[in-house]
C-alpha cells in the first residue's frame, strides 16, 4: 500500500534527510507570490508532508493555507515544528485522488513532487479532474515534477518525468500554461535532481 510506504518514510527517516528536503521552499513561495493573489487567497499544498512551505507561506503573510497528505506522520512533523502557529493551518489526511473538494475551493493549488508518482494515465486524469474542480476560475495550479532529465525514481518509487511542455499538456483541458521554470535541487546527500515547475492558470 502506498499509504504505508509514506507512513514508513516519515516514521523512520529524519525529515531533513529525505531526498526532497528543502530548508526553504523558495521557488514555490516566489511562484505563489508572483501569481498576485491576495494574502487571503485559499492555498492548498498537495502532498505537503513535512515541507516547510507552510511555514514559509505563513511568514510571507498568507492566511488561508491547507496542507494535505496521505501520511499523518508527515503532517505531524510539520505541526510539531510550527507549534502554536500550526493552528492557523487546515490539516487534511487523505489521498489527493479521492479527497472530496468543494468546487472552486482554492485559488492556488501547489504540488511539489507528488503528481510525478502517478504513473498511469487513469491516475493522472483523476488528478487533473480533482485540480480542475477544486481551483476557481482564474486561480492557479503550480506543479513541480522531476524533469525529463531528472531521476527515474523518488523515495524508491517509479516516477513519470516531464518536460514543462509535457506537463502543461496533461492539464491543457482546464489550465493554460503561464510560466515554467527549471530547478536543480540538491539533496541532503549531495546529488542533483532536475525539476520542472509549471504555473498553470485555470480557464
Ligand atoms: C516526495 S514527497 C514531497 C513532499 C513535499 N511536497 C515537499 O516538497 O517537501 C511526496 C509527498 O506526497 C505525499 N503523497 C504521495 N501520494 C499522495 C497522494 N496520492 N495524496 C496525497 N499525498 C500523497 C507523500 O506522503 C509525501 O509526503
Amino acid at each position: 500500500m502506498v499509504e504505508n510506504h509514506w507512513e514508513d518514510v516519515y516514521r523512520t527517516k529524519a525529515v531533513d534527510r529525505v531526498s526532497w528536503f528543502q530548508t526553504k521552499a523558495e521557488t514555490s513561495v516566489r511562484l505563489i507570490a508572483d501569481t498576485g493573489m491576495s494574502h487571503e487567497a485559499a492555498i492548498i499544498d498537495v502532498g505537503s508532508g513535512a515541507s516547510r512551505l507552510v511555514d514559509n507561506l505563513l511568514a510571507a503573510g498568507f492566511t488561508d493555507i491547507t496542507a494535505l497528505d496521505l501520511s499523518e506522520s508527515g503532517l505531524a512533523a510539520s505541526k510539531k515544528r510550527l507549534k502554536a502557529k500550526a493552528e492557523a493551518i487546515s490539516w487534511l489526511v487523505g489521498d489527493v485522488l479521492t479527497t472530496e473538494f468543494a468546487t472552486a475551493q482554492f485559488s492556488i493549488w501547489h504540488d511539489r513532487a507528488v503528481f510525478h508518482f502517478l504513473v498511469t494515465e487513469e491516475q493522472q486524469r483523476a488528478y487533473v479532474e480533482q485540480a480542475a474542480k477544486a481551483v476557481e476560475q482564474g486561480g492557479y495550479a503550480i506543479i513541480a515534477t522531476f524533469a525529463e532529465d531528472g531521476p527515474e525514481k523518488c523515495s524508491g518509487l517509479p516516477v513519470q518525468r516531464y518536460s514543462a511542455q509535457q506537463l502543461a499538456a496533461v492539464f491543457a483541458d482546464y489550465f493554460t500554461l503561464v510560466h515554467t521554470e527549471r530547478e536543480s535541487h540538491r539533496t541532503p546527500s549531495g546529488s542533483e535532481q532536475k525539476f520542472n515547475y509549471c504555473v498553470l492558470r485555470r480557464n
